[in-house]
């Protein structure tokens, strides 16, 4: 079992099982959290109540759950050194969401771009839950006492706004919270989507080709890589306006371990058609053995579920501390 220690800092991160991950997800998080398994103290978690913030069929998203799991797994997090758990399992988080609400103000929420992008993509179901989703992310967070927040860019202003709450709830009640710090890395932290590389790559957008997923086979993200949208130049140069090819230079980065500038020079002289196989190369190669721990691990679901098991039973104790300490604070009688 992970051993939680307090002369640890806290590393606390969440990724959606709403969809299968992507090579941003991998490149911009999952890739290097195995690198701090020794040093922090880690909590990865599967966060399927913010997944029900647009509508999810509910096989999917159980398949999904275990899947995303797995991943992690397979990505190199040992379940013996990281607590890595599914929200639901601890129902401290909706507590604390509920709390925290009340101390979270209607503007700031209003002010989120993430609420402005998904209610504009689900304009039928502006529910109150998508509205509310940062201050659930925030309990997720400050439940831990989490030090260091790993996320990508698009959730910097969801942590700021959690790093606010917490100030907040601080100044009215005094020291309750860790304040926590947002870890951006920096390749890799933001990919694009390889049809339209001005955006995010996105796990949910609807054109395959734009998102190449960590599960694909080798043949599929040789392809994707083939028909990513470049430019009309002929130069493999990290430049601006070369969305396109800045992307495949980060992610051929982020895979090989070789700076931008090798890259490049590796490049010098040929064409966008060697780039692109290159990379799609790269990054099957990268994900092979990705695959082949994942495809082991799903199918033994009594293994995923006894890691599900002891991992949120760990995060449960933890968790509880806080929440405790928390309604001690805001004056709720406590009988246990
Ligand atoms: N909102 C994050 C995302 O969509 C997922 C998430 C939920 C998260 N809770 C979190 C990330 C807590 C970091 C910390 O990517």
């Amino acid at each position: 079992m992970a051993e939680f220690s307090n002369d640890k800092k806290t590393i606390f991160s969440g990724v959606q099982p709403s969809g299968n991950l992507t090579i941003g997800n991998y490149l911009g998080a999952i890739k290097n959290f195995a690198e701090f398994q020794d040093e922090y103290n880690c909590l990865y978690c599967v966060v399927d109540e913010h997944a029900i913030t647009v509508r999810q069929n509910p096989a999917e998203l159980r398949r999904r759950t275990y899947e995303t799991l797995a991943l992690y797994i397979a990505t190199g997090l040992d379940p013996e050194k990281n607590i890595l758990y599914v929200q639901s399992h601890v129902p401290c988080h909706a507590e604390l969401g509920w709390i925290l609400n009340c101390y979270t103000m209607f503007g700031e929420l209003s002010r989120m771009t993430q609420f402005k992008d998904k209610s504009a993509k689900n304009a039928n179901n502006i529910n109150a839950g998508l509205f509310t989703y940062p201050t659930l992310m925030a309990a997720d967070i400050l439940l831990y006492q989490t030090d260091i927040v790993p996320v990508g860019v698009d959730q910097k202003q969801h942590l700021e706004l959690t790093r606010d709450i917490a100030e907040r709830f601080n100044s009215v009640y005094g020291e309750t919270f860790v304040v926590p710090e947002p870890y951006i890395p920096k390749h890799g932290a933001k990919i694009a989507s390889l049809a339209e590389p001005t955006k995010k790559m996105s796990k949910s957008d609807e054109n395959e080709n734009a998102v190449v997923r960590i599960l694909d086979s080798k043949d599929a993200i040789i392809r994707k890589f083939k028909r990513a949208v470049t430019d009309s130049d002929t130069c493999v140069k990290y430049a601006d306006g070369k969305d396109g090819i800045n992307n495949l230079l980060t992610i051929y980065s982020s895979f090989t371990g070789k700076t931008i500038e090798e890259a490049e020079r590796e490049f010098e002289g040929k064409g966008y058609g060697d780039f692109k196989l290159a990379v799609g190369e790269a990054c099957a190669d990268a994900l092979a053995p990705v695959r082949a721990e994942f495809d082991r691990l799903i199918a033994d679901k009594a293994y995923l579920e006894a890691v599900m098991k002891s991992n949120s039973e760990q995060a449960y104790r933890i968790a509880r501390k806080t929440l405790s300490k928390v309604q001690r604070k805001l004056g709720f009688t406590q009988i246990r």
